[in-house]
């Protein structure tokens, strides 16, 4: 016997209505916020050729060497389901010559990512991101509005965080940072744990993000990237510093920020929520001016984030996750064939005035209904029975305080429909 094919595949779940509930409120919230920054939606495949990926994220970086999922295709053709979207929306940006229009292209995407990352809290192998990149500008002005416009959607969703900044230089002054870093790391190289002597090699600005403990004294002395940028970096960085104070935007200056991708240049950054525990980064992201030609088209400038939706609906706090819930406006309940005839006919009618309404199945008890209306968080249940059919007259019960009286058909769709206004006022 092999798996249970009842179980989904480790690293993947399965989000279950109540779930998707607060996953819907936050994804409209972004779609609000964003709309308002001017970016528009855009939906690119989930399958890509693996060189896009191994191009643009680099392939020294954990995520090309160890996370994708790629596969060949029935051609024989190289696929990888996506880790990231940058690269994706880069490319498309590329093929449908978005660099022509006016303008810049602001861009979002929702959607599924893959990485067959080790097990741990917060981290799936199915994750989702709200990502957002902006192309055509190296304006550090749109690097402030871009992080402003996430953090207002955190603070929307009343979950509080820290922004931390850094700048990762570019092809001019980061060749001979390296070289320095090189050098020392080199010097001490048997005080360094295996995976940082490596690194030393392949990819030694991820040496400043390692947290082995025996480490960090080796690390602290480092020399750092922000202290050897050049002049045409050092002003950029400081434009982008001054934007967010006028802005009113505080963060953290952390020269040992380094990004998991190789594409960033210039500015850096992370939002990271202590509730998070050990995974605790929620959003990610920086400039990579260069990422248009090494795909292999003509030089665009970008910057972006992506947020983890996951670890986002983590943090929501419980006055959030209370508005979360797609309730019925009203439950029917019925006692009776004739009872269930009409409650069939006026859900039917509240339906096509926009109302949410939900009639039993199962001919339970008027009890066992109730049960399900609560069940549901239904805003008002209706009882019909005989009597009440005979003089068209029906008792309604707001569940919110339990008040209760009589009301007939035609007041009903009026009633609710003024209830529900003040419910999403
Ligand atoms: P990233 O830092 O690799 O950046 O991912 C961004 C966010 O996605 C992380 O901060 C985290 O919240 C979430 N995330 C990443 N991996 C996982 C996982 N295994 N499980 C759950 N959540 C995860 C990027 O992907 C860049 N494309 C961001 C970017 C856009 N840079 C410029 N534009």
């Amino acid at each position: 016997m092999g798996e249970s094919l009842l179980t989904n595949l480790p690293g993947t779940r399965d989000l279950l209505p109540e779930e998707v509930a607060r996953w819907q409120l936050v994804e409209e919230k972004a779609r609000g916020i964003f709309a308002r920054y001017g970016f528009r939606e855009i939906r690119t495949p989930i399958l890509e050729a693996t060189e896009l990926f191994a191009r643009s994220i680099g392939s020294d970086t954990d995520i090309v060497g160890k996370e994708m999922y790629t596969f060949p295709d029935q051609s024989g053709k190289s696929i990888t389901l996506r880790p990231e979207a940058t690269a994706s929306v880069v490319r498309a940006y590329l093929q449908h010559t978005m660099y022509r229009g006016t303008g810049l292209a602001k861009l979002y995407y929702i959607g599924p990512m893959f990485r067959h990352e080790k097990k741990q809290k917060g981290r799936w192998r199915q994750f989702y991101q709200i990502g957002a990149e902006v192309l055509g500008s190296d304006h550090p002005a749109i690097e402030a509005e871009v992080v402003e416009m996430v953090l207002s959607l955190l603070s929307s969703l009343g979950v509080g965080s820290r922004l931390l900044i850094n700048s990762v230089g570019c092809p001019d002054c980061r060749p001979k940072y390296v070289e320095l870093l090189q050098g020392e790391l080199r010097r001490h190289a048997s005080e360094l744990c295996e995976d940082c002597r490596r690194r030393t090699e392949t990819n030694s600005l991820r040496v400043l993000d390692c947290k082995v403990e025996s480490c960090q004294p080796i690390i602290n002395g480092l020399p750092m990237m922000i202290d050897h940028l050049c002049e045409t970096c050092r002003r950029h960085f400081d434009r982008f510093r001054d934007f967010l104070d006028r802005s009113g935007i505080a963060y953290e200056l952390v020269p040992r920020l380094v990004r998991g991708l190789d594409y960033y240049v210039r500015t850096a950054f992370e939002i990271v929520s202590g509730e998070l525990g050990a995974q605790n980064a929620l959003v990610g992201g920086g400039r990579y001016d260069g990422l248009a030609e090494v795909l292999g088209g003509p030089p665009a400038q970008g910057f972006g984030f992506a947020l983890g939706l996951d670890r986002l609906v983590m943090l929501l706090p419980e006055d959030v996750r209370g508005q979360a819930v797609n309730r019925p406006d009203l439950f029917l309940a019925y006692m009776g064939d004739a009872a269930f005839d009409k409650a069939w006919v006026i859900a039917q009618a509240l339906r096509a005035r926009g109302l949410n309404c939900y009639v039993d199945f199962s001919a339970g008890s008027l009890k066992s209904q109730l049960r399900l209306a609560n069940k549901l968080e239904a805003s008002h249940v209706l009882v019909i029975g005989d009597n009440e059919l005979a003089e068209d007259r029906y008792p309604l019960r707001r569940m919110a305080d339990s008040h209760q009286w009589n009301i007939s058909l035609s007041e009903l769709g009026t009633y609710l429909e003024s209830q529900r206004a003040r419910r999403t006022e």
